[in-house]
């Protein structure tokens, strides 16, 4: 029997993204197509999303969602189903989906998020003529409402089954409480086991304690959230309901991201064919301005934040020109540390080099043509950059956290050895622990057969979605025959 998924996510690549989530919600849907799960994906229409497509019917019309005007808008992202909600007094305004041309969050964050939850939820209760779907599936905080409106809609009708994943529990959508009563749901929603939080308005905790399952992104990150220093006052809440709590890996899309294909690269390169990387190097080289070399030239691309470990990076970065190496930045946030970097850049002219703006095909040219991507990440819930690196024979060293710790091979003796290492881990216990493993993997990139086994090793490893799309499906399953 197939299944009718709803999925809910303020990003979709290619539509919208500001990070791993779009890339995620993007692609999942396609991955459970094999195993008979049926998903349409539902995103605000944000203008850049609009603009994408010509004039579209309305499928059904909220004169009062949440105080607006809205209607749910259809079209397709390849073979599937895309329902956009256009709310222009919610979502018509130029800038990012979360954030002001000031990096400022939208005031109104509150409204324009439990307004996509509210239709999330009728929709998936089956208001929309011709639409009806077995499961629900809300994406973070900002769809996290979703399944508290279906737990709380009034009536007898059978309802759809809930699933909540945290993609970063960093952001869980913590609001004043005085705008509970704009939120249309009934006074008992207002309590522990609903949607107060510490004496606030919880998202995403009012998701966590309503919905049938909840994923997360890495099953050592499921781990992690347990704990207080993870789990950022969830934890608790979590180990309550541990039973319903799943890792589930992030894949990668395989058609987005092939070294062999890829026409964001100035040379397309295989496995047997790694000489073939050196053109992106040189290609790579010149797009951020760098001196020509053979050294190792380490890449990294991540919002500029702590969770990444910028400022590790940053302390390190006279260490790594020390050690011959060179250093290519893609990325934007934190202006700080974007200032920091242009501090060290300035000290490094032609070593160190930073490109801040979001720009998705040198992102492709840095992992086909970069050495080896760092990721010092304080925590990670999955981490994405360090499986196209593996994809691409850009050798990750990354922190022993979450996602990271579950997709690396460390390059230890006993796994040199053995043959299977793919990259360097270690604990981050700040810059010098950094240091510690960027020496380690020069010294590797120095040992050129080692190096290449690294390589090798990486780009042999599966990170498509084929397994994780089946633990999804599973999931749904399971649900689905429970209800
Ligand atoms: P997060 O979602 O926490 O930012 P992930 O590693 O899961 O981390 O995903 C980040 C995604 O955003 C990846 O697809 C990465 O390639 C991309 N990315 C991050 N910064 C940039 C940038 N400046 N330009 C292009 N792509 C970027
Ligand atoms: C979040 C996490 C990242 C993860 C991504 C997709 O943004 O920070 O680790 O890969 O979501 O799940």
């Amino acid at each position: 029997m197939t299944l009718s998924v709803l999925s809910v996510a303020s990003e979709v690549f290619p539509l919208v993204k500001t990070g791993g989530l779009a890339d995620v919600a993007g692609a999942l849907p396609r991955a459970l197509a094999p195993h008979g799960v049926d998903v349409t994906t539902l995103l605000p229409a944000y203008p850049g999303v609009r603009a994408k497509f010509g004039k579209l019917k309305s499928r059904h019309h909220w004169p009062d969602l949440l105080g607006t005007d809205a209607h749910l808008l259809e079209t397709k992202l390849g073979d599937q189903r895309l329902l956009l909600l256009d709310a222009p007094a919610l979502f018509g305004r130029e800038g990012g989906p979360y954030i002001d041309a000031n990096g400022r969050d939208w005031a109104d964050n509150w409204r324009r998020f439990a307004a996509l939850g509210k239709a999330a939820a009728d929709v998936a209760l089956g208001q929309v003529k011709g639409l009806s779907f077995d499961l629900l599936h809300a994406h973070d905080w900002q769809a996290a409402l979703a399944p508290v409106y279906v737990r709380y809609a009034p009536g007898d009708a059978p309802k759809p089954s809930t699933v909540v994943t945290i993609h970063n529990i960093a952001f869980q959508g913590q609001f004043a409480a005085s705008h509970f009563k704009a939120l249309g749901l009934p006074a008992a929603a207002w309590s522990v086991d609903g949607v107060e939080y510490y004496g606030d308005l919880g998202f995403l905790k009012g998701g966590l304690a309503s919905a049938d399952a909840i994923t997360t992104v890495s099953p050592t990150y499921a781990q992690e959230i347990l704990r207080p220093e993870y789990g950022m006052g969830l934890e608790g809440l979590i180990a309550h309901r541990r039973g319903a709590l799943h890792g589930i890996l992030n894949g990668i899309d395989t058609a987005q991201w092939n070294p062999a294909t890829d026409a964001a690269l100035a040379m397309p390169f295989s496995r047997t064919a790694l000489a073939k990387r050196k053109a992106n190097k040189r290609a790579l080289e010149k797009a951020f301005g760098l001196a020509r070399g053979d050294g190792p030239l380490f890449v990294v691309i991540s919002r500029l934040s702590w969770q990444k470990g910028m400022d590790m990076l940053i302390d390190s970065i006279d260490a790594l020109v020390g050690m011959g190496a060179r250093l290519a930045l893609l990325g934007s946030g934190d202006a700080a540390l974007e200032g920091a970097f242009r501090v060290a850049e300035a000290r490094h002219k032609g070593r160190v080099a930073i490109q801040s703006r979001y720009d998705e095909p040198l992102s492709h040219l840095c992992q086909g043509g970069g050495d080896a991507i760092i990721i010092p990440s304080r925590f990670e819930p999955c981490g994405l950059t360090q499986l196209y690196g593996l994809a691409y024979a850009c050798v990750p060293v990354v922190a022993r956290t979450g996602g990271l710790h579950d997709t690396v091979i460390n390059a230890n003796a006993a796994a040199l050895e053995a043959g299977v290492a793919t990259g360097v881990k270690f604990d981050l216990a700040g810059a010098d622990a950094l240091i510690a493993a960027l020496h380690q993997a020069v010294a590797l990139y120095a040992d050129r057969p080692t190096w290449r086994m690294l390589q090798r090793n990486g780009m042999a490893a599966d990170f498509s979605w084929s397994t994780s799309g089946a633990a999804y499906a599973a999931l749904y399953r399971g649900l689905c025959t429970r209800a």
